[in-house]
């Protein structure tokens, strides 16, 4: 088995936690009155003590509340009109938001952060920065609701020329993007793990060409799959990154919500606009719980992992299935390329059932018969959940396009939670025993 941590990393870890050390002893001592509430944002700390820490500075209250209070206003008194403080409105800016949107972008070690009332608002919100006329370059991997706004609404309605490139696991992903560029492209769209075959993205290439082509294209990359614990997509040249924080970074299957990172300080701007004039901004009470969630993302995505290697191994080890696809095995076909990007994998997974003792009905009877492991939708919460991506997929694309994807009948995604492991592999072991 490798190791994700080199020594060199672990000395890099060293060095962090004694910046980080410095710099609580000085926020003890920040009380001035001008200190505002987004707090304490360390630009070296190591990243668990962010996460904790980043939008929350308990000497800006009077009472010094350890967890930021939910601000449940929708609107500020003035000093005088047209005189707001801080606030104006609700829907414009709401300081458990602010510190909310302070937190993704520490998280992403990037400049700028927006909430949204999901995902797919985030999502949109960016696809917006592209006019009538201008050219989308999108991954034909992407997320299905990605695929059906690009399909549907930004072609149909905006008239958007949108291309679909055709993305394998040995696919030179940098000279597809490159072949497809037009001299009206504006925008290249990719998730860094793609859904649901597990396709790695080559970001730091993708940018390099880009970089050498047309620099003012913007590259944007969905890095919901793996989390900003596990890869920083700016630092390797994208110019946006997208979190729908409904998965790992809320972590907790209670939320719907959206981020948008970026070092742009035009783009978020725009996107800043986009965010109140579309308005669809979270409650206060969803950014609070994301605030709480994202507390315990490092702890979490090491465990994270740690189960889903422990599950894909056995997995591949297991007679009644064929393969298994996860970034953290030696066997996934890029798997050099997720070490060289990539500080771990997250617990998403899939792997096919051996076709050779399955029928049509094997998949539904595997993912009815599971107990512990929930079969719906969604991924990177605490809970299990197992997915079946060939009739779960129908909302977002046509049968035809999931055959060319690759998604077949018997190809089942697992979201590895952070139960025990012992309960989850005796669990699979005795589904898939009950399969002949
Ligand atoms: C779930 C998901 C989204 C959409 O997020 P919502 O919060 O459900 O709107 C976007 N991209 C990826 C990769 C996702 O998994
Ligand atoms: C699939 O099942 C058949 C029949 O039991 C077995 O011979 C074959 O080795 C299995 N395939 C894998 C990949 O384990």
């Amino acid at each position: 088995m490798f190791s994700w941590t080199s020594s060199h990393q672990f000395h890099k870890m060293k060095v962090l936690a004694a910046i980080c050390l410095v710099a609580l002893n000085l926020i003890n001592h920040v009380t001035s009155e001008d200190d505002d509430h987004k707090g304490w944002q360390p630009k070296d700390a190591s990243f668990a003590t962010r996460a904790i820490h980043v939008g929350e500075n308990p000497d800006y209250y009077r009472f010094g509340p350890v967890v930021l209070p939910i601000y449940m206003t929708s609107t500020y008194k003035e000093d005088a009109p047209g005189k707001p403080r801080t606030y104006k409105y609700g829907r414009d800016g709401n300081p458990t938001r602010a510190s909310l949107e302070l937190l993704l972008a520490s998280l992403d070690e990037g400049k700028y952060g927006l909430a949204f009332a999901s995902g797919t608002a985030a999502i949109t919100a960016v696809a917006e920065l592209v006019h009538t006329g201008g050219h989308v370059i999108c991954s034909n991997q992407v997320y299905g609701g990605t695929y059906r706004y690009f399909d549907l609404l930004a072609h149909t309605n905006h008239k958007v020329e949108v291309s679909f490139i055709p993305i394998k696991y040995d696919t030179n992903q940098a000279e597809e993007v490159r072949k497809a560029i037009k001299p009206n492209t504006k925008m290249v769209w990719f998730d860094g793990l793609s859904n649901p075959l597990m396709i790695v993205c080559d970001i730091p290439r993708i940018a390099a060409m880009l970089k050498k082509t047309n620099k003012d294209i913007i590259f944007v990359i969905d890095n919901t799959f793996v989390s900003p614990y596990f890869s920083k997509p700016l630092n390797m040249g994208a110019d946006i990154v997208i979190h729908s924080l409904t998965k790992y970074i809320n972590g907790h299957s209670d939320v719907v919500g959206g981020g948008i990172i970026t070092n742009h300080r035009e783009l978020y701007e725009k996107l800043k606009l986009y965010q109140i004039t579309a308005g669809a901004v979270p409650s206060p009470f969803d950014c609070s719980q994301v605030i709480r969630g994202a507390k315990t993302l490092e702890v979490r995505m090491q465990q994270h992992m740690k189960n889903a290697l422990k599950v894909a191994k056995f997995l591949e080890g297991h007679k009644y299935v064929e393969r298994v696809v996860y970034p953290g095995l030696k066997s996934h076909p890029q798997h050099e390329l997720a070490k060289s990007l990539w500080s771990g994998s997250s617990g998403m997974m899939i792997f096919y059932l051996n076709s050779s003792i399955t029928n049509e009905q094997s998949a539904d009877s595997f993912l009815t018969s599971l107990r512990i492991i929930a079969l719906g939708m969604s991924l990177g919460g605490v809970e299990s959940l197992a997915e079946l991506p060939f009739k779960m997929l129908d909302d977002w694309m046509s049968q035809s396009h999931r055959y060319n994807m690759g998604v077949t009948e018997n190809l089942i995604r697992l979201s590895v939670g952070i139960e025990w492991d012992a309960s989850l592999i005796w669990e699979l072991d005795n589904s898939l025993e009950k399969l002949v």
